[in-house]
């Protein structure tokens, strides 16, 4: 095994089609041991299929190629077997829902049992102790007294925090959180957002935090990758990006969410939507939305390099440190709407 890189996992040229249309073009992508990146972008940007192609978990119709390596060891074109040891076992995923995780017809407290035999062996009392001590850690009040109740039997949040338990039962080195907070309300959200903080403090394990929520992922991440049509187009430290984001794309997800501090600013929406992968535009995909797009960006493609300063960025014409949104981009009043 190839334990030279520092990397846990590292994602390489990672493309996806279904029904030989190409959503995911090439992804780069690492997550260090213990880091936790944030992965952020619209609607239909890629940000799932690169967590499911990279864990296996697409329908058997996704075309996938590229690498996948966990601890320097290949796991793309392997046998089924090596992603089913890794799921759930050292990479452990939570999704925005957590019936998609919990099954309904069976108590809590067997669903844990069941998830600590299978990645750890544990049973008996062992696995009751263990599971008392994941619910405990999760936050789930009188855990002894709700072991043996059915997950209808717990709130919306409550059944998160169970999702993230069962996560944890397999001592996961990477939890991968899409979107998991998304369907609670803001109280409960961050509490959730809290508890991720908290157990990767503990446990110390790797976090790839995915969100359309940039606050949010300021709160949980130190590094960012922003995708759009099925690339990443940016990428750096929270710190860096968030001061001063370079790609047109970032800067306008930034100028779209509202501020708590500085002055009452109208929100300025990027224009348009995410193209359809079966109809990219010529050259940078994002160029019909951008403010700063000149003729070179309608012919070729930026691709992602790092600039002289380090940072990861595919566009011909950043934006400059503190530059206002060019009034061609201003949205209209109907757009609005
Ligand atoms: N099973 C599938 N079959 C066909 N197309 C799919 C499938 N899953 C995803 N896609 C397509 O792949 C693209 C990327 O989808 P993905 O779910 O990764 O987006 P996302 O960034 O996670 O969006 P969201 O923020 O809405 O969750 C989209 O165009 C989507 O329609
Ligand atoms: S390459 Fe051109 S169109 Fe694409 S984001 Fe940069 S400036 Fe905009
Ligand atoms: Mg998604």
């Amino acid at each position: 095994m190839d334990r030279a890189s520092s990397n846990l996992v590292e994602l390489r040229d990672l493309k996806v089609a279904f029904d030989g249309v190409q959503v995911l073009h090439g992804i780069d992508l690492n997550v260090g041991r213990g880091e936790a990146v944030g992965l952020v972008g619209e609607s239909g940007c890629g940000k799932s299929v690169t967590w499911l192609a990279a864990l296996g978990l697409l329908p058997g119709k996704a075309s996938v190629t590229g690498s996948v390596r966990l601890d320097g060891q290949e796991l793309a074109g392997g046998p089924r077997e090596a992603f089913e040891q890794v799921r759930g076992g050292r990479i452990a995923m939570i999704f925005q829902d957590p019936s998609s995780s919990l099954n309904p017809v069976l108590r809590i407290g067997r669903q844990i049992v069941e998830a600590l035999s299978l990645h750890r062996g544990l049973r008996g009392d062992p696995a009751k102790r263990e599971a008392l001590r994941l619910l405990d850690m999760v936050g789930i009040p009188d855990a002894r007294r709700r072991f043996d109740l059915y997950p209808h039997e717990f709130s919306g949040g409550q059944c998160q925090r169970l999702m993230i338990a069962m996560a944890l039962a397999g001592e996961p080195d990477l939890l991968i959180a899409d979107e998991p907070t998304t369907a609670l309300d803001a109280t409960i959200q961050a509490q959730i957002l809290d508890l991720l903080i908290q157990l990767r403090a503990e446990t110390g394990m790797a976090t790839v935090f995915i969100s359309h929520d940039l606050g949010a992922v300021s709160q949980v991440c130190e590094r960012v990758c922003v995708m759009y049509a099925g690339r990443i187009v940016e990428e750096g430290s929270v710190a860096e990006l968030f001061s001063e984001p370079r790609h047109p794309y970032t800067r306008g997800l930034f100028d779209a969410i509202p501020r708590i501090d500085g002055p009452r600013q109208r929100l300025i929406p990027i224009p348009g939507t995410v193209p359809n992968p079966k109809h990219l535009p010529e050259g940078c995909s994002f160029q019909p939305r951008c403010f700063r797009a000149v003729e070179a960006c309608r012919s070729e493609r930026p691709v992602l390099d790092t600039s002289a300063d380090g940072r990861q960025l595919a566009c011909f014409r950043p934006v400059q440190a503190n530059e206002p949104v060019e009034p061609r981009a201003r949205v209209t009043e109907d757009m609005l709407l």
